[in-house]
């Protein structure tokens, strides 16, 4: 079994990635939490998939496990259904010597993460992520949160989870268009931080090929991320380099009313019109955005989707990142590298 550990100052967790590794969750969690009473919170499309496995290893493994579903999909991660989180827990007499158990992607994993974050002040949770998008990034990092109508994740805090446990042969039960939404950010680690990921990458540009290889991708992607979050758990400096695409992508998110995109086919076109911008500001090289454009639509992603000038200029002001009057770009200088560049709000230009 690959181990990552994230190392930050008493809150230090491992992830754990094997095939298969989801029956082995009542012998991992035990290593590490006694025998106690654990709410597991999941969906409607993963509780037929994969609850009965977790429950009986939980079980073997002297725990007493329950289960809570919500139904599958964005709208379930709101202050609503976080209070009918905490109602079920208390219902269920959960305290803070017990455990929550997260299995799902990241609609679960952010608002069961935030729900174990508040109730009683803090109980230990355990991710088990069951999407692409929720094993590379996530579900590390311990960023929780719910949406309100006003946006999303506007309600969150930093909570790391007790431990990860990936199991990358729940991704088979993907459809297509969810497995490139994990893809995207994939590709994002390859732009910003490893130009060998970003070539692999070129070099398999289908699912199939991929899939091949998708333990050592998700290794990769899980270690970038614990390097970037071990620097700046609470995102005030380098964790912002996370953010390549995501400023764009959201606009385009918000602005088709987060329902005729994903995220990660938002973050994809923002991955090109951030590499586009930085390619106007003479910071990434000719042919950056076109390099990114191949592999996001190998992957089945959108290199370019229509967005109005006002819509992606509005983005960057709101953007929860910025500081009074100053906003930070995530830009590429290479693939392999990108750079924070500070600039003044009313000083975004769009091409
Ligand atoms: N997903 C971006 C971050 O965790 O900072």
């Amino acid at each position: 079994m690959k181990t990552l550990r994230v190392n930050l100052p008493g809150r230090e967790y491992d992830i754990k990635i094997e095939k298969g590794s989801l029956d082995q969750s009542g012998e991992l969690i035990a290593r590490i939490h006694e025998p106690c009473n654990i709410a597991i919170v999941t969906d409607s499309n993963v509780a037929p998939l994969y609850s009965n496995r977790l429950i009986t290893s939980m079980k073997k493994y002297g725990f007493s496990p329950k289960l809570i579903t919500i139904p599958a999909g964005e709208g379930s991660k709101s202050v609503n259904m976080l209070t009918s989180l905490y109602a079920q827990m208390l219902d269920m007499g959960l305290t803070r010597s017990d455990l929550i158990i997260a299995l799902g992607g990241g609609v679960v994993g952010d608002l069961t993460g935030f729900c174990a974050s508040t109730l009683l002040r803090g109980i230990p949770f355990v991710q088990i992520p069951t999407t692409l998008l929720s094993q590379v990034d996530s579900s590390v990092g311990g960023k929780v949160a719910v949406n309100l109508p006003q946006g999303k994740n506007l309600v969150g805090t930093f909570y790391q989870p007790k431990l990860v446990i990936i199991d990358p042969t729940c991704l088979e039960t993907l459809s297509d268009r969810i497995f490139s939404d994990g893809m995207a950010e994939v590709i994002k680690y390859g732009v910003i931080l490893d130009e060998n990921l970003f070539n692999t990458l070129r070099t398999s540009p289908t699912r199939t090929k991929i899939t091949e290889v998708i333990g050592d991708i998700i290794y990769r992607s899980c270690d970038l991320k614990r390097m970037v979050v071990e620097e700046d758990e609470h995102d005030t400096g380098g964790r912002m380099i996370l953010n390549f695409g995501h400023t764009f992508g959201h606009a385009i998110e918000k602005k088709y009313n987060f329902t005729d995109y994903t995220h990660g086919e938002g973050v994809a076109a923002g991955m090109v019109m951030a590499a586009e911008y930085g390619e106007h500001s003479g910071i990434s090289p000719h042919g950056t955005a076109q390099q990114i454009a191949e592999v996001v639509t190998a992957f089945g992603l959108p290199a370019k989707i229509d967005i109005d000038k006002t819509s992606l200029i509005n983005a960057v002001k709101v953007d929860k990142k910025g500081e009074g009057n100053l906003v930070t770009l995530v830009l590429a200088q290479r693939i392999g590298k990108a750079i924070l560049q500070k600039t003044k709000k009313d000083g975004i230009w769009i091409w």
